[in-house]
């Protein structure tokens, strides 16, 4: 069986890749962890989604697919350039909100509010103010992260994996 057959990607993936590339963006999720992002989702309707670290949509893209037209998802990053990727095919989905701030004063001003859906795809959240991200989990929520292996590893898995077409354009 391959994986990356019949991902089924969301309509917007296809735009955001090229405009990732022509920004030189190399950070993006991988389209496995996107899609497994997917599912999660699916499985929070009605729920409230935060996305730390949000790079031009392409994770976002993907939560946004599974969530519910009852669900939110705020995300954030720091990097006004590849919010304008974000903004520019995502905009317009009113259940979205995209906040250009620093990760770490973002989280520390959510304190006391409670989230269904935690994914951390950056500093904030996974290295740094761990704690505070759990504690905005709800009791039944799920916190998500991405890219914990060491540096050396995630290189060597990078040019093995192949990837589905839009990775390769
Ligand atoms: C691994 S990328 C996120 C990729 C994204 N999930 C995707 O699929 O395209 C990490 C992101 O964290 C952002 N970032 C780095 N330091 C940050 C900070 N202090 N506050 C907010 N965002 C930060 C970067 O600009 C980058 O877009």
């Amino acid at each position: 069986m391959n994986d990356l057959t019949n991902l089924n990607e969301p309509k917007s993936i296809q735009a955001i890749w090229t405009d990732s590339r022509a920004a030189g963006f190399t950070m993006a999720s991988e389209p496995l962890t996107c899609s497994l992002l997917r599912t999660l989702a699916v499985s929070k309707p009605g729920g409230r989604f935060l996305e730390l670290g949000s790079g031009t949509g392409l994770s976002t893209a993907w939560l946004l697919d599974g969530m519910d037209s009852n669900s939110r998802l705020t995300t954030v990053d720091n990097d006004e350039r590849l919010l304008s990727i974000l903004r520019n095919n995502l905009g317009e989905d009113p259940r979205l909100t995209v906040v250009c701030a620093d990760g770490d004063e973002f989280l520390r001003s959510l304190s006391g509010q409670y989230f269904d859906f935690i994914f951390a795809d950056t500093w904030t959240g996974k290295y740094r103010f761990l704690e505070a991200a759990l504690a905005l989990v709800s009791p039944s929520g799920l916190y998500v992260i991405d890219d914990m292996l060491p540096p050396a590893e995630l290189a060597r898995r990078a040019r093995r994996k192949s990837r589905p077409p839009y990775f390769n354009t």
